[in-house]
């Protein structure tokens, strides 16, 4: 942390030179997350952010669908991403062009999209949802469109989750992350076994057999407010490396267990790369226009449902 200060000072005089913010992700390494970030917590609360916050400028700190998302609910201010290829697996798993076929194959069923899709996969789309929100939605979108069935997409392990939830139909896309898709049954059953006293809490992005095993699924928020009022004596975050280590610095009374997974697109962003986005302007990420107004209206929709 001591070598981390002079950066961190560094970045947080430029964000008020440049009124400019800086929404970093749950999965964002403890020196980003505690050290520069304004604004930090799940997808959907750095959506929500970036619609009311009245920065010029906003840096994601996160992956290239959440600037997407930022600049298509704020297409009037400034969004730059510290590196151009922190990507995602389940983004790049789906094009707009996929989804006008999916819909010509379905026709008159709602397409709620997970947040982490393109821009463009956005607009083809009548409501996004996160890991949050997923039942609500869904179930929202049924009634709405007065059908027994809805498509979910990308995600297939999401899919599968909100099936088991609902009674809605969910007609699903074989995307994955390529971070939670690579826990194993073997590894819950490792940590009961080590750990007996462990609550283990995961993503809803991993496998079936994960969550069928673990104590609690939810987004990376949900884990944070259930160690936040639970306060259990030790933990498995089955997500991302860096949420144990950022939910861990809240949470002294809690001992925090392996294993994780690390996303090698949020460890792109680095405090250096953060430094150079504010000093160069550095890498402005831009949404067509067409694009982005159907896209806000299918994230607006999320966001405007009570909740
Ligand atoms: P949430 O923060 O919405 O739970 O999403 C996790 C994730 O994988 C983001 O890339
Ligand atoms: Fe995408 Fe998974 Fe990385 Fe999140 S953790 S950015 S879903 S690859």
């Amino acid at each position: 942390w001591r070598a981390h200060a002079p950066l961190i000072a560094e970045i947080n005089r430029l964000k008020r030179e440049k009124n400019a913010v800086i929404l970093a992700h749950n999965y964002m390494t403890p020196e980003i997350f505690h050290g520069v970030g304004d604004f930090v917590g799940d997808s959907l609360a750095l959506a929500r952010e970036a619609a009311k916050c009245d920065a010029a400028v906003i840096v994601q700190a996160g992956v290239h669908f959440m600037a997407e998302t930022s600049k298509v609910l704020a297409p009037e201010k400034r969004v730059l991403i510290p590196d151009l290829r922190a990507g995602c697996s389940l983004a790049s798993s789906i094009t707009g062009a996929d989804v006008r076929l999916i819909k010509q194959r379905h026709p008159g069923v709602p397409v709620v999209t997970y947040v982490n899709t393109t821009a463009d996969v956005k607009a083809e789309t009548d409501i996004c949802c996160t890991s949050a929100n997923a039942v609500q939605v869904v179930e929202w979108a049924a009634r709405e469109w007065g059908v027994d069935k809805v498509i979910l997409i990308p995600d297939e392990f999401l899919a599968r989750n909100v099936a088991r939830q609902t009674a809605v139909k969910i007609i699903a896309w074989a995307g994955r992350c390529e971070v939670h898709e690579r826990f194993t049954a073997q590894d819950i059953a490792d940590m009961r076994f080590a750990w007996p006293e462990a609550e283990i809490l995961a993503h809803p992005e991993c496998p079936a057999e994960i969550l069928e095993a673990a104590d609690f699924a939810g987004s990376t928020a949900a884990m944070n407010d259930y160690v936040a009022l639970r306060k259990p004596k030790q933990v498995v975050l089955i997500t991302e490396c860096s949420m144990a280590s950022n939910v861990q610095a809240e949470s002294p009374g809690t001992q925090f267990i392996g294993p994780c997974n690390l996303c090698p697109h949020m460890k792109r962003i680095s405090l250096k790369n953060i430094y150079d986005a504010l000093v160069h302007d550095q890498y402005e990420v831009t949404v067509d226009p067409g694009v982005q107004v159907r896209a806000k209206l299918a994230v607006q929709r999320m966001i405007d449902l009570p909740p």
